[in-house]
């Protein structure tokens, strides 16, 4: 069942969003070369407890940290620790879930480390054009397809793969809620999308193929053929006019870091 949010719903979630776009900000402020990505989660942790929120991802079907941590050819699901460490070069997504006077709020973000090849670069910024396209052809009327069609289109005519495994989800009081959102598809193919949703976008796109593995860790997911995989994430409002970031700070849009 799709639930469609309240004015009241709306509202919480508004603060949720901002809370996690916030986190997002804070944790990116406070990147070192050298630090581990355990570090990372205290900061992550410390920032939401202070906030008056739960990090969602703690507990969530076992998962033992605050946030996610996704280094390199880690496609999604890094779990925080004592031995992954920044370097330069690396690209790192920081994926985090503040669940806020009992609603979610969903982002992340891919973090250039120090000098990046222009290659990595480039693949982090054509993930963010990925969402920020798809983003855009969110309406009332229109299809979850034309969401996929979108990303596709983009990372393709890059030479890129979309990742099939992981996808996009409503979300509200529950962290995963009806639908998914593929990330990839066609034009006026799936639901049609209607005000008062609330889902995220959060398209994984790898350098080389889309196929994965998962770690011994139950969690990690990987590149199977150990090329570089970016992402980023938004949570999203349908509204009667089209769409709302719910967690960008600021609508005029910043590009990656
Ligand atoms: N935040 C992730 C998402 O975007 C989910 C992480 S679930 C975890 O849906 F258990 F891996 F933390
Ligand atoms: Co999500
Ligand atoms: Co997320």
């Amino acid at each position: 069942m799709i639930k469609i949010k309240s004015e009241r719903e709306i509202q919480l979630m508004r603060q949720s969003c901002e809370l996690a776009a916030k986190t997002l900000q804070y944790l990116e402020k406070h990147l070192r070369i050298g630090m581990s990505t355990e570090e990372i989660d205290q900061l992550c942790h410390d920032y939401t407890l202070e906030h008056g929120a739960y990090p969602a991802t703690l507990g969530y079907h076992g998962f033992p940290k605050s946030c996610c941590t996704s280094l390199n050819e880690v496609i999604c699901h890094g779990i925080p620790n004592k031995k992954d460490r920044l370097k330069n070069g690396d690209i790192l997504n920081i994926d985090v879930t503040p669940k806020l006077n009992g609603y979610h709020g969903d982002t992340n973000k891919t973090f250039l480390i120090g000098k990046v090849h222009p290659e990595a670069k480039k693949l982090v910024e054509v993930t963010h054009m990925c969402l920020m396209e798809s983003i855009k052809v969110v309406r009332p009327g229109a299809h979850l397809g034309d969401i996929g069609a979108v990303i596709q289109e983009i990372a393709h005519g890059h030479g890129y793969s979309v990742v099939r495994d992981f996808c996009g989800h409503g979300i509200g009081a529950d962290f995963h809620e009806e639908p998914q959102i593929l990330h990839y598809g066609k034009k006026g193919k799936g639901l049609e999308i209607l005000p008062g949703m609330t889902f995220t976008i959060e398209p994984m796109i790898n350098m080389g193929k889309m196929d994965c593995k998962i770690l011994k860790d139950g969690w990690t997911a990987v590149t199977r053929d150990g090329s570089l995989s970016a992402q980023f994430e938004h949570t999203i409002l349908v509204t009667e006019q089209g769409v709302e970031i719910l967690t960008l700070l600021d609508q005029s849009e910043e590009s990656p870091a």
